[in-house]
């Protein structure tokens, strides 16, 4: 296991990605993009026309498909087969259809499973996603909870969106983030909280230098003090 394990856990467009990826920067850590992983296997079922709603077969396209996750220029590059796939999981089809994913018991077994095996080859990591805190890395050395309110949220995602020539309104967006945040927080496995022992940070009116900044000062302050235990 990486011998520094940092877990930023949060809502849909709270920043967590761009923030986890700048503080492994930092840090000369890897960075996972969990929600990247549950894209991968969405993409890979609307593209096999799995039925979402069967457990069985959505595990199936494990063995079908061979997924990759590495870290390419700073980004988690994504491909399925050899085939890059970095933009497609993006596609609004698929970001829809993530919840089912998501809810798939023994789906996320293997992706929390496949989680770990990643922590297990590399020194530092910096991982994202929704369950990260409480159930990948229950033992990580730092745990945060990034979150901001639904109205600035929509604002980043469509801001996000925009640079890729999206035109959805400020309030599609804002239902939609709601929706996903009913699902994640409804969820009966790896439901989104933040763990007993997370930092919380709300990042509503912080700039992204300043939430990367303060956590990397928390991190300081709690790695300083386990290694003067
Ligand atoms: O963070 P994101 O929007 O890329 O996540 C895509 C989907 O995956 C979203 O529906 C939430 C889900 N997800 C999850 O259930 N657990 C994670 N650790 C990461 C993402």
């Amino acid at each position: 296991m990486a011998n520094l394990v940092i877990t930023i856990d949060g809502p849909a467009a709270s920043g967590k990605s761009t923030v986890a990826r700048l503080l492994a920067e930092r840090l000369g850590a890897s960075f996972l993009d969990t929600g990247s992983m549950y894209r991968a296997v969405t993409l890979a079922a609307i593209e096999g026309g799995v039925d979402m709603s069967d457990e069985e077969k959505l595990l199936s396209v494990f063995d079908n498909r061979k997924f990759q996750f590495a870290v390419r220029e700073g980004r988690m590059a994504v491909s399925i087969d050899g085939l890059d796939v970095t933009e497609q999981i993006r596609r609004q089809e698929v970001t829809a259809n993530a919840r089912y994913i998501a809810s798939a018991v023994k789906v996320r077994e293997k992706l929390v499973e496949m989680q770990r095996q990643f922590a297990a080859r590399e020194k530092k990591i910096v991982t994202e996603g929704r369950d990260q805190g409480t159930v990948a890395f229950p033992n990580a050395d730092v745990k945060f909870y990034l979150t901001a309110d639904t109205g600035e949220r929509a604002k980043r995602r469509q801001n996000e969106l925009r640079t890729r020539g999206g035109l959805e309104s400020l309030e599609r967006i804002q239902d939609a983030i709601e929706e996903r945040d009913k699902s994640d927080q409804d969820r009966e496995v790896g439901p989104l909280r933040p763990a007993e022992d997370a930092i919380v940070v709300d990042t509503t009116d912080l700039g992204i230098e300043e939430v990367v900044e303060k956590l990397l000062r928390c991190v300081e302050e709690k790695c300083l003090k386990r290694d003067q235990k």
